[in-house]
């Protein structure tokens, strides 16, 4: 037997509103738990494997979230923006209530892939310079990139502000204008600030891979979708409760 919880608060703690509108929604028969419906704010459930439903939407209870995004270009990473819609409009509400947060933010015109958790300690491993999780670009430049630049990165360039010469983890030139850029660091715009420093430009940036893990092919622009065992393991986590 897992931990119990009453059902308003198991449906206020996901992230579904005020505990008094919760309440309402239960008492409404707008929530159905493993399956049957439950009109008692009050009665108990155990939280191991608890599957329920709002309004007919299905959910598995989740003590923490733990997510990815593919980011479309033109959004910001950001919960107050300036310009553009922020990525946060892309989640279900219930996860913005929970006060999700993205893991190292991309500029509005990067895409690729973005973590997005709700879970502090989550959230500070990864971002920690200690954890040195490599990610990985794939970079479209202006100009035709040759082997000497290439060497440029690999060797380190030298960063306005930086005191010491920044180099890549690795560097491999796809096609002529492409190549795949895998940096330990996320400093302000890295990537652009490097590929300048070798005299070109970036015209197009995505990240495509964190620690081993991969955008997924199928994760259409725009989508998010929770992380699973197999994905933690590969971003170097194995404890986490799903
Ligand atoms: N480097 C950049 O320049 N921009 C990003 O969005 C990410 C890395």
């Amino acid at each position: 037997m897992g931990k119990k919880l009453a059902l308003e608060r198991i449906i206020h703690n996901q992230g579904f509103g005020a505990r008094k509108l919760c309440r309402m929604m239960i008492w409404n028969n707008e929530v159905t738990v493993n399956g049957l419906a439950c009109d008692d704010p009050n009665t108990e459930f155990d939280l191991d494997g608890l599957q329920y439903t709002v309004k007919g939407e299905a959910w598995d209870y989740r003590e923490k979230s733990y997510l990815m995004l593919h980011k479309p270009s033109n959004y910001e990473c950001s919960h107050k923006t300036q310009h553009h819609p922020t990525i946060y409009s892309l989640l279900p509400h219930p996860l913005v209530v929970r006060d999700v947060q993205c893991i190292g933010r991309l500029d509005e015109d990067t895409t690729g892939l973005i973590l997005i958790s709700d879970d502090g300690q989550f959230i500070h491993q990864m971002s920690s310079p200690k954890h040195k999780v490599a990610k990985i670009y794939e970079v479209t430049c202006k100009h035709p990139v040759d082997d000497s630049q290439i060497a440029h990165i690999l060797k380190g360039v030298q960063l306005i502000d930086e005191d010491a010469p920044i180099a890549a983890l690795a560097c491999t030139r796809i096609s002529g204008h492409v190549i795949h850029m895998s940096l330990a660091e996320g400093k302000y715009h890295q990537v652009k600030r490097m590929v300048a420093a070798i005299s070109n430009r970036v015209e197009n940036l995505k990240r495509i891979q964190i620690g081993a893990l991969k955008l997924p092919d199928d994760l259409a622009v725009g989508e998010w979708r929770w992380l699973t065992e197999s994905d933690m393991v590969k971003l170097g986590h194995t404890s986490m409760r799903l």
